[in-house]
């Protein structure tokens, strides 16, 4: 089974989140079940620089199609190539007209971003659709397996080719955050070389606009997502995201599989950025890297201080607002913060003022740090995601493995992952941290109580620890599932059994 993984971003090359890390734990679970993968990305300066033995493989076709016309690209083409430390082969979309900024993927050095975004992942799209349709003779995928709106046009595309006769591979849309859609003027539309069908409430129109994940939800023939509670909650408003009436008509055709964790990368016995080195067996030493956490962020050495971590963007979603106003109560508790993060300019204001409100007691880092990251993770003793909504969420499951309680708001993935420290369950031995309901600051407050009593208890409190440290979300758990997707849709394929929608 050749399976094309297409995305945007690839943990260490380039990340701005948790879509990183997918890229780099999913397709080498694949592979090592036995599917042929290869990944296509956008040759962003961060990869093209990493990448080696880059070999052309086609310009993008242009000029007319079967439906009208191709997208209307700069010259663009396709390479292959290979990264450091990356097992599987890798297709780079090449075009300096379109890729060759700074910036994240996404957005300008100013933030904002960039005008011509409906284009530069359109081509994203036209280069997985028209590999699909033999652009490198050598390689034809039987799936096409895209992740988040940046990928979106490329199940449309598809769809354009199958509809013109041509054979096609399957495709399947991954959503990790239906809170960013790809939304662009209708103005757009003509460029991106669709049958003008599409531009229609049964395509890629979306109140007058032309939305990206749209596209994907309506043509692929698979959607999933990155847990089953998510999955749900997408269903209905306000997770719908506008898109919950759709997606109720796709339910038979949604998924939710959970994400997995790359235990190379985030192990406190062998992970490479972590100075102080622990396991379940020598759990006692995890208090040096609770140490060497308050060193670097200037914390009060103590070590009964109960330390909450933070490791997130700073976004609405991620629901860090409601922690400033609760910093006099944690630090009155005895409690510490230690805060890794950047993103909204007023929340990054608030934690800052709080490190100079409560100095040795919260500890602040605006920015993006892969190894403070890991400091945090090990040297906290809670990890807090306190998330409006969360899709999936990693950093809680990194807690889970560093004897780090997550502390988290009962949404999405973090409710799929997370037990609560009820009286039932840490009788039972199923606890393995904390899960408030409410959306104000009186859950999350409570749960922060709750945690400082437990602390209270190191026996308990151990015993927590040592649970989650002992589960394991393991990425071929996860590859198992899409990979079960994949046969599944080949053998409707080949039995001329459209799995893919029809409208009632
Ligand atoms: P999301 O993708 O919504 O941001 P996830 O929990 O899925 O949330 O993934 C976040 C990933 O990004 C994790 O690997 C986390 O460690 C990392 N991360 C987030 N913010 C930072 C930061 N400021 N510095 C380093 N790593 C970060
Ligand atoms: C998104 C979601 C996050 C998820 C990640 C990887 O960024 O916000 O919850 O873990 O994608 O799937």
């Amino acid at each position: 089974m050749k399976v094309l993984y297409v995305c945007a971003e690839l943990f260490p090359f380039l990340k701005t989140g948790g879509l990183a890390d997918v890229g780099a734990g999913l397709p080498p679970a694949l592979r090592a079940l036995g599917c042929d993968v290869r990944i296509l990305m956008p040759a962003f300066p961060a990869i093209a620089r990493a990448a080696a033995s880059t070999r052309l493989v086609s310009l993008l076709p242009d000029g007319p199609m079967p439906w009208g016309r191709a997208p209307a690209l700069p010259a663009t083409d396709v390479a292959l190539a290979t990264l450091p430390g990356l097992a599987l082969p890798l297709y780079l979309v090449q075009s300096p007209a379109l890729y060759e900024r700074p910036g994240n993927p996404y957005l300008g050095p100013d933030g904002k971003e960039w005008g011509d975004n409906a284009l530069r992942f359109a081509a994203l799209g036209w280069a997985a659709a028209t590999l699909g349709q033999g652009l490198d003779p050598d390689w034809v995928p039987d799936v096409i397996h895209c992740h988040d709106w940046h990928t979106g046009l490329a199940p449309a595309y598809v769809r354009a080719f199958a509809d013109a006769g041509r054979a096609a591979p399957s495709t399947v849309f991954t959503i990790h955050n239906l809170a960013y859609q790809g939304l662009f003027p209708a103005a757009v539309f003509p460029q991106l070389g669709l049958p003008a069908a599409c531009f229609d409430v049964d395509g890629l129109e979306f109140f007058g606009q032309v939305s990206f994940m749209k596209a994907a939800i309506t043509y692929a023939d698979r959607i999933t997502t990155v847990s089953p509670t998510y999955a749900r909650e997408i269903l209905s408003e306000p997770q719908g995201c506008g898109l919950d009436g759709l997606l109720r008509q796709r339910a038979n055709l949604l998924s939710g599989v959970l994400n997995g964790v790359d235990y190379q990368v985030w192990s406190p016995a062998t992970a490479v950025l972590l100075a102080t080195h622990y396991d379940l067996d020598t759990l006692a030493n995890k208090s040096l890297a609770k140490r060497a956490l308050q060193t670097e962020l200037g914390l009060e050495q103590r070590a009964n201080a109960l330390v909450f971590g933070v490791v997130s963007r700073l976004t609405e979603q991620k629901g860090l607002h409601l922690l400033p106003p609760l910093m006099a109560e944690l630090v009155q508790r005895g409690g510490q913060l230690a805060l890794l993060g950047q993103g909204d300019a007023a929340l990054e204001q608030a934690f800052v003022d709080a490190a100079i409100q409560y100095p040795g007691q919260v500890g602040v880092r605006i920015g993006y740090d892969e190894a403070t990251a890991h400091a945090i993770v090990a040297g906290a003793d809670v990890i807090l995601v306190p998330s409006a909504f969360e899709p999936c969420g990693l950093t809680q499951l990194y807690g889970l493995r560093y004897g780090t309680l997550p502390l988290v708001r009962r949404v999405g993935g973090l409710a799929d992952t997370v037990v609560d420290c009820t009286l039932e369950n840490l009788d039972d031995g199923s606890a393995t941290g904390f899960v408030f309901d409410d959306s104000g600051g009186q859950g999350l407050s409570s749960a922060l109580r709750r945690a400082f009593v437990l602390f209270r208890r190191p026996d308990e409190w151990a015993a927590v620890q040592r649970r989650g440290m002992g589960l394991r979300f393991d990425w071929l758990a996860s590859a198992r599932h899409y990979v079960a997707m994949y046969q599944s849709l080949r053998a409707g394929a080949k039995s001329g059994v459209s799995t893919s929608f029809r409208r009632v």
